[in-house]
């Protein structure tokens, strides 16, 4: 939910029809609110509403269609644009969004996107901390998750990401699973994507023991200097645009393979609704004995 314009539409199409995001300029207003079914992994299907942001229609969502709305709700994303000169027009129908979600559906996780990041001009950082700051002292008594995302960059994958894995019962099983496959083919971390949409389904456990320490005259070794933080969102993005291009040549992505002097690194279908991702770190470990071990698991993974 969130204003009229502020970007709704355009992040369901972009994360979930695979739309590239030059494309949404040209949608037109959403009419009430659309429902979409998305299979996700194997049998977890989404129910995702999108709903309409003009002041009618947030009106009646919040009378007269109230239950149909608000009832059963698993997750709120309330899309805030970060532009928005109606500031105060905007949190107030923000409070009774909230407000109406925590009564009817008691429990329901709440985010909210401070969307359209890329036309923040000046510092994007203290602009998203300056918002953030607000919405917060705004929603005191509501547990809420702020991301600042734009569907121009990878930003939009990390909050997508953090939402589903939200409402995946198992994601824990798979994180565990992926960790102890990364440490029987001695990858640095192996990283589970939902097929269609690319978004982060689990993730194993950095493997410290697999990175390589750097030389002693470098820097200290630590982790987050070898390993960049947004990695994982970065992948979903270069991939699905990636996978754009294959479809525009009319050629079905599969699998991809990288072998650089740091790193190797496979990707490669997982079971009917995932790939995964395995990046090793060891140069003597050959690419084929990753896919091979890949191949090993599929079959635990269905
Ligand atoms: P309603 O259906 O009326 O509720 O609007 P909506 O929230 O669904 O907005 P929609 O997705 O139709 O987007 C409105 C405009 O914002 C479109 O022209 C998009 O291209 C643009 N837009 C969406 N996301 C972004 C973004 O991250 N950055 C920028 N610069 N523009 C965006």
């Amino acid at each position: 939910m969130g204003k009229s314009g502020s970007g709704k539409t355009s992040m369901r199409s972009v994360i979930f029809s695979n739309n590239p995001a030059s494309l949404t300029s040209r949608f037109g207003a959403t009419i009430d609110f659309e429902q979409n079914h998305v299979r996700f992994l194997g049998d977890l299907i989404l129910n995702l509403w999108d709903c309409g942001g003009q002041n009618a229609f947030m009106d009646s969502y919040l009378t007269t269609q109230r239950s149909t709305i608000f009832k059963d709700v698993g997750v709120l994303i309330y899309v805030l644009d970060v532009e928005s000169r109606e500031t105060e027009k905007d949190i107030h129908y923000y409070n009774e969004v909230l407000a109406a979600v925590a009564k009817e559906s008691e429990g329901a996780g709440v985010f909210v996107l401070v969307h359209k990041m890329d036309l923040v001009r000046g510092n994007r950082e203290v602009a998203f901390d300056r918002k953030k700051r607000e919405l917060l002292e705004r929603t005191k008594d509501i547990p809420i998750t702020i991301f600042g995302t734009s569907i121009y960059d990878e930003s939009l994958y990390k909050a997508w990401s953090r939402i589903v894995h939200t409402l995946i019962p198992n994601a824990a099983a798979f994180s565990k699973h992926l960790t102890t496959f990364a440490n029987a083919c001695s990858a640095s971390e192996v990283i589970m994507f939902e097929r269609t949409t690319f978004l982060v389904v689990a993730t194993s456990k950095v493997q410290s023991s697999a990175v390589p320490v750097p030389p002693p005259a470098a820097e200290p070794s630590d982790l987050s200097l070898t390993m960049d933080d947004k990695r994982y969102e970065r992948t979903s993005e270069i991939i699905k645009e990636f996978k754009y291009s294959c479809s525009r040549l009319r050629e079905e992505f599969h699998s991809l393979e990288l072998e650089l002097p740091e790193f190797t690194a496979v990707l490669d279908e997982l079971t009917k609704n995932t790939y995964i991702l395995v990046v090793v770190h060891d140069p003597t470990i050959e690419t084929a004995a990753i896919q091979m071990n890949i191949r090993l698991i599929r079959d635990k993974f269905e």
